[in-house]
């Protein structure tokens, strides 16, 4: 589902942010990016969703290689992701259902179907009761649950999470977490960069950990699993 092979990435004033970076995410499962600030975990997830490309190597999302994207095809691509951030990024102009929302709308979805689509991915994220809130009606675990919903209202594959507990006190980084856990377990592959080792240590899934730049343990090669193999792998944990 996702391939990283042989990739390295210089950002424009000579940074080399990924040194030959190469593993494979099957469908369903969950790892963890861990490694310190710097080690290249948010390049990771800017390369998956094509926000930056590769200097050498290549990376395959879906259907899509890097080698031969187009700038068309970027939003096609990333309409299969979903994404959050440490920050949320939310309109603070729009309510919690007006966020999610918007990501259908600019799809083009048939307005018929974004209000029940919506509504599911608010009980889903147990933010129905807030649906009429906005940002800053809510507190920061709340944010980051709008946040999550509006990933997953595209119905993604995958959900890319980077940092999404950074802002979180413990109380709402645990809800946060357990919600990507339900998330996985009903499908979705999760990829979450964090540095939080008492998160990466609380549960047991595939840990994938940088330093300056390079993977330097997979647990999946550890484990002896099929780091390199099929897609039919399935959930991890
Ligand atoms: N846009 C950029 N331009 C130049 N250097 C960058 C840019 N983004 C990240 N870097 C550098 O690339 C390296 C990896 O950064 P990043 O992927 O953000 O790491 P992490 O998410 O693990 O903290 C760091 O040395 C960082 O300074
Ligand atoms: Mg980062």
């Amino acid at each position: 589902m996702i391939k990283f092979a042989k990739v390295f990435k210089a950002y424009p004033k000579g940074t080399l942010a990924l040194r030959d970076v190469s593993f494979h995410l099957s469908k369903g499962e969950f790892a963890f990016l861990t490694g310190h600030s710097g080690a290249g975990k948010s390049t990771i997830l800017r390369l998956i969703y094509a926000e930056e490309l590769p200097t050498e190597g290549e990376v395959r999302v879906s259907g899509f290689a890097t080698r031969t994207l187009t700038r068309r095809e970027v939003p096609r691509l990333r309409r299969r992701l979903g994404i959050v951030f440490q920050d949320f990024r939310l309109l603070e102009q729009r309510t919690a259902e007006e966020n999610v929302a918007f990501a259908l709308e600019v799809t083009g979805a048939r307005r018929t179907t974004i209000g029940p689509k919506v509504a599911r991915v608010l009980a889903q994220v147990g933010l129905a009761a807030k649906a009429t809130a906005y940002p800053h009606e809510l507190s920061g675990g709340e944010q980051q649950r709008v946040a999550i919903a509006r990933a997953l209202v595209n119905d993604p594959f995958v959900l890319l999470a980077d940092e999404p507990t950074g802002n979180l006190d413990e109380r709402a980084t645990r809800g946060t977490f357990q919600l990507l856990r339900d998330i996985n377990a009903s499908g979705t592959a999760v990829l979450m960069a964090t540095h939080d080792l008492d998160l990466v240590r609380s549960a047991n899934y595939r840990t994938i950990e940088l330093q300056e730049g390079a993977v330097v343990f997979d647990s999946a090669d550890a484990d002896g699993a099929d780091a390199a193999g099929a897609d039919t792998a399935g959930g991890a944990a």
